[in-house]
Protein backbone atom coordinates (compact mmCIF):
# COMPACT_ATOMS: atom_id res chain seq x y z
CA UNK A 1 0.00 0.00 0.00
CA UNK A 2 0.97 3.44 -1.05
CA UNK A 3 0.70 6.78 0.56
CA UNK A 4 -2.07 8.02 -2.05
CA UNK A 5 -4.04 4.59 -1.15
CA UNK A 6 -4.01 4.92 2.24
CA UNK A 7 -5.64 8.70 1.58
CA UNK A 8 -8.11 7.83 -0.45
CA UNK A 9 -9.08 4.89 1.68
CA UNK A 10 -9.77 7.40 4.98
CA UNK A 11 -11.18 9.78 2.24
CA UNK A 12 -13.52 7.53 0.91
CA UNK A 13 -14.40 6.28 4.11
CA UNK A 14 -14.98 9.68 5.38
CA UNK A 15 -17.14 10.34 2.54
CA UNK A 16 -19.35 7.21 3.69
CA UNK A 17 -19.53 8.27 7.01
CA UNK A 18 -20.99 11.74 6.34
CA UNK A 19 -23.03 10.67 3.78
CA UNK A 20 -26.64 11.14 4.58
CA UNK A 21 -29.10 8.13 5.07
CA UNK A 22 -32.64 9.41 5.67
CA UNK A 23 -33.17 10.44 2.23
CA UNK A 24 -35.84 9.97 0.08
CA UNK A 25 -35.48 7.33 -3.17
CA UNK A 26 -32.60 4.85 -1.71
CA UNK A 27 -33.46 1.97 -3.12
CA UNK A 28 -34.56 -1.23 -1.14
CA UNK A 29 -33.96 -4.19 -3.55
CA UNK A 30 -31.09 -2.59 -6.10
CA UNK A 31 -28.12 -2.35 -5.68
CA UNK A 32 -26.38 1.48 -4.91
CA UNK A 33 -23.64 3.48 -3.46
CA UNK A 34 -23.33 4.60 -0.49
CA UNK A 35 -22.63 7.79 -1.28
CA UNK A 36 -21.58 9.87 -4.59
CA UNK A 37 -21.68 8.10 -8.13
CA UNK A 38 -21.95 4.87 -9.39
CA UNK A 39 -21.76 3.05 -12.84
CA UNK A 40 -21.15 0.04 -14.55
CA UNK A 41 -21.16 -3.54 -12.57
CA UNK A 42 -17.80 -4.86 -13.06
CA UNK A 43 -16.90 -8.36 -11.59
CA UNK A 44 -20.23 -10.39 -11.29
CA UNK A 45 -19.45 -13.60 -10.07
CA UNK A 46 -20.32 -16.41 -7.33
CA UNK A 47 -17.44 -17.13 -5.90
CA UNK A 48 -17.66 -20.38 -2.93
CA UNK A 49 -20.99 -19.72 -2.74
CA UNK A 50 -21.49 -15.89 -2.64
CA UNK A 51 -22.17 -13.44 -4.95
CA UNK A 52 -19.74 -10.81 -5.62
CA UNK A 53 -20.73 -7.05 -7.88
CA UNK A 54 -18.50 -4.86 -8.12
CA UNK A 55 -19.11 -1.17 -9.65
CA UNK A 56 -17.75 1.72 -11.01
CA UNK A 57 -17.42 3.75 -8.17
CA UNK A 58 -16.90 8.02 -7.83
CA UNK A 59 -17.65 8.38 -3.84
CA UNK A 60 -16.36 11.86 -3.48
CA UNK A 61 -18.87 13.57 -6.22
CA UNK A 62 -22.30 12.22 -6.65
CA UNK A 63 -22.09 13.66 -10.82
CA UNK A 64 -18.72 11.29 -11.29
CA UNK A 65 -15.06 11.60 -10.96
CA UNK A 66 -12.20 9.27 -10.52
CA UNK A 67 -12.93 5.80 -10.59
CA UNK A 68 -12.86 3.33 -8.10
CA UNK A 69 -14.14 -0.57 -7.50
CA UNK A 70 -17.32 -0.22 -4.92
CA UNK A 71 -17.42 -4.37 -3.99
CA UNK A 72 -20.84 -5.60 -2.62
CA UNK A 73 -21.80 -9.14 -2.03
CA UNK A 74 -25.27 -10.94 -1.30
CA UNK A 75 -26.40 -14.18 -0.61
CA UNK A 76 -29.56 -14.37 -3.14
CA UNK A 77 -29.41 -10.92 -5.16
CA UNK A 78 -31.91 -9.42 -3.49
CA UNK A 79 -29.90 -8.26 -0.39
CA UNK A 80 -26.74 -6.59 -1.26
CA UNK A 81 -24.33 -5.78 1.53
CA UNK A 82 -21.33 -3.07 0.93
CA UNK A 83 -17.71 -4.53 1.67
CA UNK A 84 -16.11 -1.19 0.93
CA UNK A 85 -13.99 -0.34 -1.80
CA UNK A 86 -11.91 -2.87 -3.37
CA UNK A 87 -9.55 -1.27 -5.98
CA UNK A 88 -8.33 2.23 -5.82
CA UNK A 89 -6.51 4.20 -8.73
CA UNK A 90 -3.23 4.12 -6.88
CA UNK A 91 -1.03 3.05 -9.49
CA UNK A 92 1.05 4.92 -12.17
CA UNK A 93 -1.10 2.91 -15.07
CA UNK A 94 -4.70 3.17 -13.32
CA UNK A 95 -4.22 6.56 -11.33
CA UNK A 96 -6.97 7.93 -13.76
CA UNK A 97 -9.66 5.54 -12.92
CA UNK A 98 -9.41 1.81 -12.06
CA UNK A 99 -12.24 1.13 -14.65
CA UNK A 100 -14.62 -1.36 -15.96
CA UNK A 101 -13.76 -5.54 -15.78
CA UNK A 102 -14.29 -8.90 -15.07
CA UNK A 103 -13.88 -11.62 -12.77
CA UNK A 104 -12.91 -14.93 -13.51
CA UNK A 105 -12.87 -17.83 -11.19
CA UNK A 106 -10.34 -20.85 -10.89
CA UNK A 107 -9.23 -23.14 -8.42
CA UNK A 108 -10.59 -20.53 -5.86
CA UNK A 109 -8.83 -17.82 -6.97
CA UNK A 110 -10.66 -14.74 -7.99
CA UNK A 111 -8.94 -12.80 -10.91
CA UNK A 112 -10.29 -9.84 -11.64
CA UNK A 113 -9.07 -7.76 -15.35
CA UNK A 114 -9.94 -4.50 -15.18
CA UNK A 115 -8.84 -0.88 -17.75
CA UNK A 116 -6.26 0.53 -16.27
CA UNK A 117 -7.50 4.46 -17.47
CA UNK A 118 -4.89 7.39 -17.54
CA UNK A 119 -5.57 10.62 -18.97
CA UNK A 120 -2.77 13.01 -19.18
CA UNK A 121 -2.32 16.55 -18.25
CA UNK A 122 -4.37 18.98 -20.61
CA UNK A 123 -2.28 20.03 -23.79
CA UNK A 124 -4.25 21.28 -26.61
CA UNK A 125 -2.49 18.94 -29.32
CA UNK A 126 -4.47 15.88 -27.10
CA UNK A 127 -7.35 14.95 -28.57
CA UNK A 128 -8.01 12.27 -25.73
CA UNK A 129 -8.77 9.60 -28.35
CA UNK A 130 -5.55 8.99 -30.33
CA UNK A 131 -3.32 10.75 -28.03
CA UNK A 132 -3.23 11.82 -24.53
CA UNK A 133 -4.09 8.50 -22.70
CA UNK A 134 -3.40 5.35 -21.93
CA UNK A 135 -5.81 2.06 -21.58
CA UNK A 136 -3.56 -0.81 -19.61
CA UNK A 137 -4.74 -4.11 -19.00
CA UNK A 138 -4.75 -4.97 -15.41
CA UNK A 139 -5.15 -8.53 -13.19
CA UNK A 140 -4.92 -8.71 -9.72
CA UNK A 141 -6.08 -11.81 -7.65
CA UNK A 142 -7.77 -12.92 -4.38
CA UNK A 143 -8.22 -15.70 -2.44
CA UNK A 144 -11.05 -14.94 -0.02
CA UNK A 145 -12.60 -12.40 -2.77
CA UNK A 146 -12.26 -9.47 -0.06
CA UNK A 147 -8.68 -8.93 -0.11
CA UNK A 148 -7.30 -7.72 -3.17
CA UNK A 149 -3.07 -8.31 -3.90
CA UNK A 150 -0.51 -6.88 -6.05
CA UNK A 151 -1.95 -5.59 -9.20
CA UNK A 152 -0.59 -6.54 -12.62
CA UNK A 153 0.34 -4.68 -15.82
CA UNK A 154 -0.89 -6.83 -18.17
CA UNK A 155 -1.14 -4.93 -21.84
CA UNK A 156 -0.91 -1.62 -22.91
CA UNK A 157 -1.99 0.22 -26.25
CA UNK A 158 1.33 -0.74 -27.67
CA UNK A 159 0.01 -4.16 -27.32
CA UNK A 160 -3.43 -3.56 -29.38
CA UNK A 161 -3.39 -3.56 -32.94
CA UNK A 162 -1.87 -0.43 -34.54
CA UNK A 163 -4.90 0.76 -36.63
CA UNK A 164 -7.21 1.41 -32.98
CA UNK A 165 -7.19 4.42 -31.08
CA UNK A 166 -6.49 4.08 -27.29
CA UNK A 167 -9.79 3.73 -26.60
CA UNK A 168 -9.53 0.29 -26.10
CA UNK A 169 -11.08 -1.40 -22.61
CA UNK A 170 -13.55 -3.24 -20.49
CA UNK A 171 -12.12 -7.11 -20.32
CA UNK A 172 -14.12 -10.00 -20.15
CA UNK A 173 -12.54 -13.38 -19.37
CA UNK A 174 -13.44 -17.11 -19.97
CA UNK A 175 -12.39 -20.28 -20.53
CA UNK A 176 -12.74 -22.90 -23.48
CA UNK A 177 -10.69 -25.91 -23.57
CA UNK A 178 -7.35 -25.34 -22.37
CA UNK A 179 -7.06 -21.88 -23.47
CA UNK A 180 -8.48 -18.41 -21.63
CA UNK A 181 -10.00 -16.02 -24.02
CA UNK A 182 -10.45 -11.73 -23.45
CA UNK A 183 -12.60 -9.76 -25.22
CA UNK A 184 -12.02 -6.64 -25.16
CA UNK A 185 -14.24 -3.18 -26.55
CA UNK A 186 -11.91 -1.04 -29.38
CA UNK A 187 -12.89 2.37 -31.47
CA UNK A 188 -10.83 2.02 -34.45
CA UNK A 189 -9.03 5.48 -36.05
CA UNK A 190 -11.39 5.18 -38.81
CA UNK A 191 -14.06 5.66 -35.48
CA UNK A 192 -15.49 2.31 -36.02
CA UNK A 193 -16.65 0.36 -32.80
CA UNK A 194 -15.50 -3.36 -32.79
CA UNK A 195 -14.30 -6.28 -29.94
CA UNK A 196 -10.88 -7.33 -29.96
CA UNK A 197 -10.29 -11.24 -28.35
CA UNK A 198 -7.29 -12.19 -27.09
CA UNK A 199 -6.11 -15.78 -26.10
CA UNK A 200 -3.52 -16.79 -23.40
CA UNK A 201 -2.01 -20.32 -21.52
CA UNK A 202 -2.02 -19.08 -18.27
CA UNK A 203 -4.36 -15.74 -17.67
CA UNK A 204 -1.13 -13.79 -17.86
CA UNK A 205 0.41 -13.46 -21.45
CA UNK A 206 -2.20 -12.67 -24.20
CA UNK A 207 -2.03 -12.36 -27.69
CA UNK A 208 -4.81 -11.15 -30.56
CA UNK A 209 -6.82 -14.15 -31.38
CA UNK A 210 -9.59 -12.20 -33.16
CA UNK A 211 -11.60 -9.19 -33.73
CA UNK A 212 -15.30 -9.20 -34.71
CA UNK A 213 -16.98 -6.39 -35.78
CA UNK A 214 -20.05 -6.04 -37.73
CA UNK A 215 -19.82 -6.33 -41.67
CA UNK A 216 -20.97 -2.22 -42.05
CA UNK A 217 -19.51 -0.01 -39.67
CA UNK A 218 -21.82 -0.17 -36.23
CA UNK A 219 -21.48 3.10 -33.88
CA UNK A 220 -17.86 4.46 -33.38
CA UNK A 221 -16.91 2.50 -29.75
CA UNK A 222 -18.23 -0.41 -28.27
CA UNK A 223 -17.92 -0.55 -24.32
CA UNK A 224 -18.00 -3.11 -21.93
CA UNK A 225 -18.86 -6.09 -24.36
CA UNK A 226 -19.33 -9.65 -23.29
CA UNK A 227 -19.81 -13.03 -24.17
CA UNK A 228 -21.75 -15.83 -23.63
CA UNK A 229 -23.71 -18.79 -24.48
CA UNK A 230 -27.08 -19.89 -23.23
CA UNK A 231 -30.04 -22.23 -24.23
CA UNK A 232 -27.81 -22.75 -27.80
CA UNK A 233 -27.29 -19.21 -28.55
CA UNK A 234 -24.10 -17.39 -28.97
CA UNK A 235 -24.59 -13.86 -27.76
CA UNK A 236 -22.50 -10.92 -28.18
CA UNK A 237 -23.36 -7.72 -26.34
CA UNK A 238 -21.89 -4.79 -26.32
CA UNK A 239 -22.91 -1.24 -25.44
CA UNK A 240 -22.62 0.98 -28.49
CA UNK A 241 -21.54 4.70 -28.58
CA UNK A 242 -22.08 6.52 -32.29
CA UNK A 243 -25.77 5.25 -33.18
CA UNK A 244 -27.53 8.11 -35.20
CA UNK A 245 -29.96 9.25 -37.50
CA UNK A 246 -33.00 7.58 -37.91
CA UNK A 247 -35.18 5.27 -35.17
CA UNK A 248 -31.70 5.75 -32.81
CA UNK A 249 -32.87 9.83 -32.29
CA UNK A 250 -35.44 8.10 -30.46
CA UNK A 251 -33.65 6.48 -28.49
CA UNK A 252 -30.82 6.60 -25.65
CA UNK A 253 -27.87 8.47 -26.21
CA UNK A 254 -25.97 5.26 -26.10
CA UNK A 255 -27.33 1.87 -26.70
CA UNK A 256 -27.21 -1.53 -25.02
CA UNK A 257 -27.92 -4.15 -27.25
CA UNK A 258 -26.32 -7.72 -28.46
CA UNK A 259 -25.71 -9.49 -31.79
CA UNK A 260 -26.64 -12.72 -32.20
CA UNK A 261 -23.54 -14.95 -33.30
CA UNK A 262 -23.75 -17.34 -36.14
CA UNK A 263 -20.16 -19.55 -36.56
CA UNK A 264 -17.58 -19.30 -34.15
CA UNK A 265 -16.53 -16.45 -32.21
CA UNK A 266 -13.19 -17.69 -32.33
CA UNK A 267 -12.90 -17.81 -35.89
CA UNK A 268 -15.33 -16.59 -38.32
CA UNK A 269 -18.78 -15.58 -37.84
CA UNK A 270 -21.41 -13.70 -39.11
CA UNK A 271 -23.57 -11.21 -36.39
CA UNK A 272 -26.90 -10.81 -36.50
CA UNK A 273 -28.83 -7.04 -36.47
CA UNK A 274 -28.39 -5.61 -33.06
CA UNK A 275 -31.48 -5.96 -30.50
CA UNK A 276 -31.69 -3.90 -27.51
CA UNK A 277 -31.41 -5.81 -23.79
CA UNK A 278 -33.83 -2.61 -22.74
CA UNK A 279 -35.97 -0.11 -24.45
CA UNK A 280 -36.66 2.03 -21.39
CA UNK A 281 -34.56 5.22 -20.21
CA UNK A 282 -31.66 3.95 -18.11
CA UNK A 283 -30.25 0.95 -19.34
CA UNK A 284 -26.34 0.31 -19.66
CA UNK A 285 -23.32 -1.61 -19.80
CA UNK A 286 -24.76 -4.96 -18.36
CA UNK A 287 -22.27 -7.54 -17.75
CA UNK A 288 -23.47 -11.18 -17.22
CA UNK A 289 -22.36 -14.02 -15.14
CA UNK A 290 -23.05 -17.83 -14.85
CA UNK A 291 -24.39 -19.05 -10.95
CA UNK A 292 -23.04 -22.64 -10.08
CA UNK A 293 -26.58 -23.97 -10.98
CA UNK A 294 -25.98 -22.77 -14.57
CA UNK A 295 -28.06 -19.59 -15.08
CA UNK A 296 -26.50 -16.78 -16.94
CA UNK A 297 -27.57 -14.16 -15.15
CA UNK A 298 -27.02 -10.27 -16.40
CA UNK A 299 -27.10 -7.07 -14.29
CA UNK A 300 -27.11 -3.33 -16.13
CA UNK A 301 -26.53 0.19 -14.70
CA UNK A 302 -29.35 1.29 -14.25
CA UNK A 303 -28.35 4.96 -15.79
CA UNK A 304 -26.55 6.49 -18.70
CA UNK A 305 -23.91 8.78 -19.48
CA UNK A 306 -23.36 11.72 -21.35
CA UNK A 307 -27.21 12.42 -21.12
CA UNK A 308 -28.41 15.75 -20.70
CA UNK A 309 -31.78 15.21 -20.82
CA UNK A 310 -32.48 13.90 -18.00
CA UNK A 311 -31.27 13.46 -14.32
CA UNK A 312 -31.42 12.51 -10.98
CA UNK A 313 -32.72 14.46 -8.08
CA UNK A 314 -30.77 12.67 -5.79
CA UNK A 315 -27.85 14.67 -6.61
CA UNK A 316 -28.94 17.33 -4.14
CA UNK A 317 -28.51 14.33 -1.69
CA UNK A 318 -25.04 13.67 -2.29
CA UNK A 319 -25.58 10.25 -4.42
CA UNK A 320 -26.92 8.59 -8.09
CA UNK A 321 -27.79 6.01 -9.66
CA UNK A 322 -28.30 2.09 -8.71
CA UNK A 323 -28.06 -1.48 -11.04
CA UNK A 324 -31.07 -2.94 -12.33
CA UNK A 325 -32.24 -5.82 -10.33
CA UNK A 326 -30.39 -9.05 -11.29
CA UNK A 327 -32.45 -10.89 -14.57
CA UNK A 328 -32.01 -14.36 -15.75
CA UNK A 329 -31.15 -14.64 -19.59
CA UNK A 330 -32.93 -17.46 -21.32
CA UNK A 331 -34.16 -18.57 -24.47
CA UNK A 332 -37.68 -20.05 -25.05
CA UNK A 333 -40.07 -20.27 -27.89
CA UNK A 334 -36.65 -19.63 -29.64
CA UNK A 335 -36.59 -15.98 -28.43
CA UNK A 336 -34.09 -14.53 -25.81
CA UNK A 337 -35.83 -13.64 -22.72
CA UNK A 338 -35.18 -11.66 -19.35
CA UNK A 339 -36.51 -12.08 -16.36
CA UNK A 340 -36.11 -11.43 -12.42
CA UNK A 341 -33.89 -13.49 -10.67
CA UNK A 342 -36.10 -16.15 -9.09
CA UNK A 343 -35.28 -15.39 -5.80
CA UNK A 344 -36.68 -12.41 -5.54
CA UNK A 345 -40.12 -14.49 -5.04
CA UNK A 346 -38.61 -15.55 -1.71
CA UNK A 347 -39.45 -12.16 -0.29
CA UNK A 348 -42.70 -11.48 -2.07
CA UNK A 349 -46.27 -12.40 -0.54
CA UNK A 350 -49.34 -11.49 -2.38
CA UNK A 351 -51.69 -8.93 -0.96
CA UNK A 352 -54.95 -9.67 -0.37
CA UNK A 353 -57.15 -7.98 -2.30
CA UNK A 354 -54.47 -7.57 -4.73
CA UNK A 355 -55.18 -10.45 -6.78
CA UNK A 356 -57.63 -10.51 -9.17
CA UNK A 357 -59.23 -10.34 -12.89
CA UNK A 358 -59.87 -7.21 -14.23
CA UNK A 359 -63.46 -5.56 -15.37
CA UNK A 360 -64.32 -2.62 -16.71
CA UNK A 361 -63.26 -1.02 -13.30
CA UNK A 362 -59.28 0.30 -13.07
CA UNK A 363 -57.62 -1.36 -10.76
CA UNK A 364 -56.27 1.00 -8.15
CA UNK A 365 -53.78 0.44 -4.99
CA UNK A 366 -52.15 3.27 -2.47
CA UNK A 367 -49.28 2.79 -0.48
CA UNK A 368 -47.30 0.28 -1.52
CA UNK A 369 -43.43 1.39 -3.13
CA UNK A 370 -41.84 -1.70 -3.60
CA UNK A 371 -43.68 -4.35 -5.80
CA UNK A 372 -44.04 -7.12 -8.44
CA UNK A 373 -47.20 -6.78 -10.42
CA UNK A 374 -47.90 -9.40 -12.72
CA UNK A 375 -50.80 -9.06 -15.63
CA UNK A 376 -51.80 -12.07 -17.54
CA UNK A 377 -54.02 -12.47 -20.36
CA UNK A 378 -54.06 -9.50 -21.66
CA UNK A 379 -56.77 -9.45 -24.62
CA UNK A 380 -56.90 -6.80 -27.57
CA UNK A 381 -54.10 -4.99 -26.44
CA UNK A 382 -56.45 -3.46 -23.54
CA UNK A 383 -53.62 -1.77 -20.86
CA UNK A 384 -53.02 0.90 -19.51
CA UNK A 385 -51.41 1.73 -16.12
CA UNK A 386 -50.48 4.90 -14.37
CA UNK A 387 -47.73 4.63 -11.60
CA UNK A 388 -46.61 7.45 -9.32
CA UNK A 389 -49.55 9.23 -10.98
CA UNK A 390 -46.92 10.50 -13.31
CA UNK A 391 -45.60 7.68 -15.69
CA UNK A 392 -47.62 5.51 -17.90
CA UNK A 393 -46.98 2.41 -19.47
CA UNK A 394 -49.61 1.38 -22.16
CA UNK A 395 -50.55 -0.14 -25.48
CA UNK A 396 -51.61 1.89 -27.95
CA UNK A 397 -50.95 2.70 -32.26
CA UNK A 398 -49.50 -0.82 -32.27
CA UNK A 399 -46.67 0.20 -29.56
CA UNK A 400 -45.90 -0.25 -26.37
CA UNK A 401 -45.20 3.05 -24.65
CA UNK A 402 -43.46 3.85 -21.45
CA UNK A 403 -43.74 7.96 -21.40
CA UNK A 404 -44.18 10.58 -18.45
CA UNK A 405 -46.91 12.75 -18.75
CA UNK A 406 -44.57 15.73 -17.33
CA UNK A 407 -40.64 16.09 -19.01
CA UNK A 408 -39.53 18.36 -15.95
CA UNK A 409 -36.74 18.18 -14.21
CA UNK A 410 -38.64 18.61 -10.75
CA UNK A 411 -41.42 16.11 -11.85
CA UNK A 412 -41.27 12.72 -11.27
CA UNK A 413 -39.55 12.38 -14.56
CA UNK A 414 -36.38 14.18 -13.79
CA UNK A 415 -36.32 14.84 -17.59
CA UNK A 416 -37.47 11.88 -18.83
CA UNK A 417 -40.50 11.21 -21.52
CA UNK A 418 -41.05 8.66 -24.04
CA UNK A 419 -39.79 5.19 -25.48
CA UNK A 420 -41.60 2.51 -27.25
CA UNK A 421 -41.33 -0.83 -28.76
CA UNK A 422 -43.53 -1.58 -32.00
CA UNK A 423 -45.75 -4.46 -30.64
CA UNK A 424 -48.01 -6.16 -32.57
CA UNK A 425 -49.28 -8.50 -29.49
CA UNK A 426 -49.42 -7.64 -25.91
CA UNK A 427 -49.70 -10.83 -23.74
CA UNK A 428 -48.78 -10.26 -20.77
CA UNK A 429 -46.12 -7.84 -18.32
CA UNK A 430 -44.47 -8.11 -15.00
CA UNK A 431 -43.75 -4.38 -13.39
CA UNK A 432 -41.02 -4.71 -11.11
CA UNK A 433 -41.23 -1.20 -9.08
CA UNK A 434 -38.87 -0.48 -6.35
CA UNK A 435 -38.31 2.72 -4.34
CA UNK A 436 -36.93 4.71 -7.44
CA UNK A 437 -37.32 2.68 -10.10
CA UNK A 438 -39.11 0.70 -12.17
CA UNK A 439 -38.45 -2.48 -14.90
CA UNK A 440 -40.88 -3.65 -16.87
CA UNK A 441 -40.91 -7.52 -18.59
CA UNK A 442 -43.03 -7.67 -21.56
CA UNK A 443 -44.27 -11.07 -23.60
CA UNK A 444 -42.17 -13.66 -21.30
CA UNK A 445 -39.69 -11.23 -21.04
CA UNK A 446 -38.97 -10.57 -25.03
CA UNK A 447 -38.89 -6.70 -24.54
CA UNK A 448 -38.05 -4.95 -21.17
CA UNK A 449 -38.34 -1.30 -20.73
CA UNK A 450 -36.47 0.17 -17.74
CA UNK A 451 -36.18 3.66 -15.73
CA UNK A 452 -35.78 5.77 -12.70
CA UNK A 453 -38.19 7.67 -11.33
CA UNK A 454 -39.13 9.66 -8.93
CA UNK A 455 -42.69 9.81 -7.71
CA UNK A 456 -44.16 12.15 -5.00
CA UNK A 457 -47.05 9.57 -4.44
CA UNK A 458 -46.96 5.89 -4.33
CA UNK A 459 -49.68 4.61 -5.94
CA UNK A 460 -50.76 2.36 -9.36
CA UNK A 461 -53.94 2.65 -11.34
CA UNK A 462 -54.90 0.10 -14.32
CA UNK A 463 -56.84 -0.84 -17.05
CA UNK A 464 -56.96 -4.29 -18.75
CA UNK A 465 -60.31 -5.37 -19.40
CA UNK A 466 -60.59 -9.32 -18.72
CA UNK A 467 -56.87 -9.68 -17.74
CA UNK A 468 -55.67 -10.93 -14.65
CA UNK A 469 -53.66 -9.31 -12.42
CA UNK A 470 -51.65 -10.05 -9.27
CA UNK A 471 -49.75 -7.31 -7.26
CA UNK A 472 -46.82 -9.22 -4.68
CA UNK A 473 -45.45 -6.87 -1.95
CA UNK A 474 -41.74 -7.50 -1.53
CA UNK A 475 -40.58 -7.04 1.75
CA UNK A 476 -36.96 -7.66 2.65
C1 LIG B 1 -19.07 2.47 -19.67
C2 LIG B 1 -17.66 2.99 -19.37
C3 LIG B 1 -16.62 1.93 -19.62
C4 LIG B 1 -15.49 2.37 -18.73
C5 LIG B 1 -16.23 2.88 -17.52
C6 LIG B 1 -15.59 4.05 -16.81
O1 LIG B 1 -20.06 3.16 -18.95
O2 LIG B 1 -17.40 4.16 -20.11
O3 LIG B 1 -16.27 1.78 -20.98
O4 LIG B 1 -14.61 1.33 -18.41
O5 LIG B 1 -17.51 3.28 -17.98
O6 LIG B 1 -16.31 4.37 -15.66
Amino acid sequence: MNALTRDLIRLTENAEKAARTDVRFRQKIHLQPPVGWLNDPNGLCQFNGVYHAFFQYSPFNAEGGVKMWGHCTSKDMVEWEYQGTALYPDQPFDCHGVYSGSAFIEDSVMYLYYTGNVKLEDREDYDYVNTGREANTILVTSKDGITFGHKQELMKNADYPSDLTLHVRDPKVWKDGELYYMIQGARTKEDTGQALIFRSKDRINWILHNRVSTKEPFGYMWECPDYFETGGRKILSASVQGLAGGVWEERNVYQSGYFLVDGDILDECRLSEYRLWDYGFDYYAPQSFETGDGRRIQIGWMGMPDCEEYTNPTIKDGWQHCFTFPREIFVEGGTIRQCPVRELEESEYPLQNGQKQLGKEPFHIEGYEVYDLTVRGIRENCFRAVLGEELVLEYRDGRFEMRFTDQDKESASAGRGLRYVDLEQLEDLRILTDISSVEVFINGGEYVFSTRYYPKKACVRMEADKADICFKLIQI
